[in-house]
């Protein structure tokens, strides 16, 4: 899968898609990365990507005109050509996804349904916001959350991470991103791990015994619980 994310700030995408699983899923050939400086595409010497927005009000709105460009550049589509060109896209395994907290609620479901496409683009806002006619390049609009991030690009690194561990061959064990919480709609299960007791706590006793048909009820039975208890929303 190839991801970009369209970004005044580029570098905040290093440590993140540097390290443990996202730069193992690089090194493996199974994601190609590219985080663009929107700046490049901004006009005049102080490459300015937001101004002052019409009818007045504190902060500044992110312009469209370097948002544009820098998509057109990032899909290899003639210069100028969107929105015209957004059609030919939508026939592409593209989508480009703007981050911001009026979009949907970004859930495991999401997460699996971009983890099938071959390329996204990430468009990540700042200020005050986005001029509103750059939303008509946007597939989709993902929220993380009801709160407010000074920018959209620690979301978009969120919905990056939970994407990619869906991505064949990411994670190590096999099976290891299907038997986790929400896959199933519940919650995951209590996990253990040596010492067998810790402090007077112990491991549950099946955990121990081998019997897998009885580890497996166990299991289930717990995350049946567990999701009852901490969100009975997901059983609704
Ligand atoms: N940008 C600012 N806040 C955000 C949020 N909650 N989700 C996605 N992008 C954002």
């Amino acid at each position: 899968m190839r991801i970009d994310a369209i970004t005044t700030f580029p570098d905040m995408y290093g440590s993140v898609m540097g390290e443990s699983m996202m730069k193992r899923a690089q090194e493996k050939g199974i994601l190609d990365f590219h985080a663009h400086d929107l700046r490049a595409w901004a006009e005049g010497v102080h490459r300015k990507t937001d101004d002052y927005p019409y009818g007045g009000g504190c902060g500044l709105v992110m312009m469209c005109d370097p948002i544009f460009k820098a998509t057109e550049e990032v899909l290899g589509l003639p210069a100028g050509s969107l929105p015209a060109s957004k059609d030919e896209l939508d026939a592409q395994e593209v989508k480009v996804v703007f981050m911001a907290p009026q979009g949907a609620v970004f859930d495991d479901a999401t997460a699996l349904r971009l983890s099938r496409v071959d390329r996204l683009v990430f468009v990540c806002g700042h200020y005050e916001g986005i001029d509103e006619r750059a939303y008509c390049l946007a597939d989709e609009i993902i929220s993380i959350g009801d709160y407010v991030l000074t920018g959209g690009e620690l979301a978009s690194m969120v919905v990056i991470d939970a994407v990619v561990r869906k991505l064949p061959g990411v994670l190590g064990a096999e099976g290891g991103a299907a038997s986790e919480s929400f896959a199933d709609g519940l919650l995951e299960y209590p996990q253990y791990t040596r010492p067998a007791s810790y402090r007077g706590m112990e491991v549950p006793e099946v955990l121990l015994s081998g019997h897998h048909a009885n580890i497996s009820a166990w299991r289930h039975q717990q995350s049946l619980e567990r999701t009852q208890a901490l969100r009975p929303d997901l059983l609704e």
